[in-house]
Parts: structure tokens; sequence; C-alpha cells
């Protein structure tokens, strides 16, 4: 029988993946398998030719036995990449995503001191903003605690301590002082479309990180209707959304007082952040 190298694991694995109907089948191989060495994508690149010794390949398997679960490769590896650095991430939050950094992309071209960030999660968009941003200091707020064990861990990961609060609350609940920066990436997809995620959203994804209820709208209303009294006057809020809801949630907020801004697009031309002012003169 011949030998198992690396590289005829990975092509293995890569098919099973694929025939499973899972895309990038080849990359999450490579990932996985990278994760099970503890080494990254160029070490692995350098020993392809290497024998997989039986104890590694066993532990290669049962990551692979899990992918076909549709459990997504971050959550097997416990790290996501969001803005070139790794964040702690598992089932019990959501996963950064690609386009959430559009709305950071957006909140550092402009200068700012105090930032809010609602429903932080593994607290991706507000570490990556003190962490970008010298003596910027902020408070993420989320309702769910097992996902504040993870912006508490990232937090640590990346030495932000003294410029990051986190605490648990209901939106504004214990939400205290003044922000010139309001960033959120609330839940806001629409009940009704659930059945129709990814497994890998749908089964590994906790709910109340994905839907605010039926309309998909609910929680921009609610933050809203609470956030006046948190900003200074000339604060800046950026707001992730849909790709159908940028003008919805853009209303919603001018009806609040807030002043649009502008709408940001991604690659692919869809409206995902909504930019505001707190007022004219800002
Ligand atoms: C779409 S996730 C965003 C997580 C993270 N900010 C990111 O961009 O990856 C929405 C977050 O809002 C939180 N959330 C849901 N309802 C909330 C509420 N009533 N008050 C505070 N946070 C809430 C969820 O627990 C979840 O972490």
């Amino acid at each position: 029988m011949s030998e198992t190298t690396l590289e005829s694991a990975l092509r293995a694995a890569a098919v099973e993946l694929q025939q499973a109907g899972i895309e990038g089948a080849e990359t999450d191989a490579r990932r996985l398998m990278a994760h099970v060495l503890g080494t990254d994508a160029a070490g692995l690149i350098l020993r392809l030719k290497e024998p997989l010794t039986p104890a590694l390949l066993a532990d290669f398997d049962k990551v692979v036995k899990e992918r076909l679960e549709r459990k997504p490769v971050s959550h097997i590896t416990g790290q996501r990449e969001f803005w070139n650095r790794s964040f702690a991430v598992g089932p019990a939050v959501l996963d950064p995503r690609p386009e959430t950094e559009i709305l950071v992309e957006k909140a550092l071209e402009q200068p700012f001191k105090r930032v809010l960030d609602l429903g932080t999660g593994s607290g991706c968009i507000l570490l990556t903003l003190l962490a970008e941003r010298e003596g910027a200091t902020g408070m993420g707020v989320d309702i769910s605690p097992e996902a504040l064990d993870y912006a508490v861990q990232n937090r640590a990961a990346m030495g932000l301590e003294k410029r990051a609060i986190f605490a648990q609350s209901d939106w504004f609940e214990r939400v205290a002082g003044q922000f010139d920066l309001v960033v959120a990436n609330p839940p806001y997809i629409p009940l009704g479309d659930m059945p129709a995620l990814a497994p890998e959203v749908l089964r590994w994804e906790p709910m109340h990180a994905l839907t605010p209820g039926p309309t998909g709208l609910e929680a921009y209303q609610i933050i809203a209707a609470g956030l006046a009294p948190f900003l200074s006057p000339s604060a800046r809020l950026l707001l992730e959304c849909g790709a159908t809801q940028a003008r919805d949630v853009s209303a919603i907020f001018a009806a609040a007082g807030f002043v649009p801004v502008a709408l940001h697009a991604d690659m692919d031309g869809r409206e995902r952040v909504v930019e505001l002012r707190n007022d004219a003169k800002g």
C-alpha cells in the first residue's frame, strides 16, 4: 500500500468535500490540514510530500468529518480572519464577514475618539477600529454573554484591555457615555428568509445574531429610537445591513432625526453600509 502523504490526504479530502457539495472544497481541505499540523498555508506547501503519521491522519479525518457535517472551517479551527487579524470564534458568536470590512474601512476614513459598537459579537468591529486608531477608546455591547466571552478573549489577544469595555446589554440598557462614532452590524435577516440560508449558517451560527424578526428591520428601529442620548453633536453612524435593506434603514434613521450621508456598496454593487450623521453641521 502506498504511503499517505499530506498531498494525497489533501486530494482525497478535497474530493470527498466536493462530492458532498461543499464549495471551495480544496481550500477548506488545506485550511483544515494546516490547522491539524499547526502551520499556515505557506508552511503547508513546503511539507506536501511529507508522510502523514497515523495520528495526524486520524486528526485530519476527524476534522474533515466535521466539515462534512457543514461545520464552518472557522468553527473547527476556532479562528476567523478579519481585517488581517485572527479572531477567536465558535458556535456562540457570529463569524466576522468580509462585508463588515466595508464598515470598518469607511469608519477609518475619518477621525474618531470614542466608539460605540452595538451587537459587538466577537468584538471584531470595535477591536479592529481601536487597533487601527491609536488613542481611541470604546464600548461594545451584546445581549449574549457567550458572544462577549469571545470579545473579551479577542480583546486580550490584541492587548486592548485598557481601551475597550464590553458589557452585556439589551441594546442601550447598559450603555453609558457619549460617542463620536457608532457602529452596528445588528441581526437583519427577515425570519422568513432563514430556512434558505446555507447549512453552515443555519445549523452552526446563533439565531439571535442572524434574525431580529419578521421584517429584518426590527433592530434598526430600536437603535434609531434609542441612540440620541449617547451621541456627541457631530457623531457619525455606520450601520451594516442586508443587500436590499439600505434604503429602508436610511429612512428609519432619517425619520428619527439623523442625517443620511451615504450608502456604501460592496464589490458587487450591493449597498451594505448606511452612513448617517447626528446633525447636519457635523
Ligand atoms: C450580526 S451579529 C454581529 C456581530 C459582530 N458585530 C460582527 O459584525 O461580526 C449581531 C449581534 O447582535 C447581537 N444582538 C442581538 N440582539 C441584541 C440586543 N437586543 N442587544 C444587544 N445585542 C444584540 C447578537 O448577539 C450578535 O452578536
